[in-house]
């Protein structure tokens, strides 16, 4: 997988991808991640990327012409699957949508400021608009490395055990069961005593029965 991501705030993506699960990921040349600091495309003197909305209103609009420019630059070097604007009123982000998106090979994500961008980018130059949840933040890249995020963890081979991605919430549309580690009693406070007892059936059926009751307690809709 190879994910380019643009921006005018690089500096804001550096550390998602510069730690951790992200990070071994690159190492293990899984995924490929660029980001490109969207200035270096704007022909203006100044860099800038945004200018006054037509017909008057607070806030400044991203141009289409730095958009545009690299965006074509990066689809010269190869072909991308998916050119991603990430908005707050994009298709909603599920585990459906990133078990889907995973498949796929090429993604150039494009983050959004200010009031966001000219409506013509949306129009002619993505392919897919992708919102995090439904509050608004200051700009895409926080979105986008969040969408990176759930992509890249799903790539066989990111996660050290092959099946916890599949154990993760939502993959078999309930929410994952109670975990516990050592000691088995603190502070007065026991692990159920079935995670003790080494019978791999009754574990199953008892974390089976847990992810059903918090599915109902806490996301009753998925069931
Ligand atoms: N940009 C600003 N808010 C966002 C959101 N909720 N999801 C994706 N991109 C955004």
């Amino acid at each position: 997988m190879r994910i380019d991501i643009i921006t005018c705030l690089p500096k804001l993506l550096e550390s998602p991808f510069s730690d951790s699960i992200l990070k071994r990921a690159q190492e293990k040349k899984l995924v490929e991640v660029a980001i490109h600091d969207l200035r270096a495309y704007s022909l203006d003197k100044h860099k800038s990327t945004d200018d006054y909305a037509f017909g008057g209103g607070a806030g400044m609009v991203m141009g289409i012409e730095p958009i545009h420019r690299c965006i074509s630059f990066l689809q010269s070097e190869r072909q991308y699957d998916e050119v991603i604007y990430l908005s707050p009123d994009g298709e909603l982000l599920t585990q459906a949508l990133a078990n889907q998106l995973s498949l796929k090979k090429n993604f150039i994500l494009l983050c959004g400021h200010y009031k966001g961008v000219d409506e013509r980018v949306r129009e002619h130059l993505i392919t897919r608009e992708v919102s995090i949840g439904d509050y608004v933040l200051s700009g895409g890249e926080l979105a986008a490395a969040v969408v990176s995020d759930a992509m890249i963890r799903l790539i066989p081979g990111v996660l050290n055990d092959e099946s916890s991605a599949l154990t993760d919430s939502f993959q078999d549309g309930l929410v994952a069961p109670p975990v516990y580690t050592r000691p088995a009693e603190y502070n007065g406070w026991k692990v159920p005593d079935v995670l003790l007892s080494g019978h791999e059936a009754k574990i199953n059926e008892w974390r089976h029965e847990e992810s059903v009751k918090r599915t109902k307690e806490r996301r009753p809709k998925l069931l």
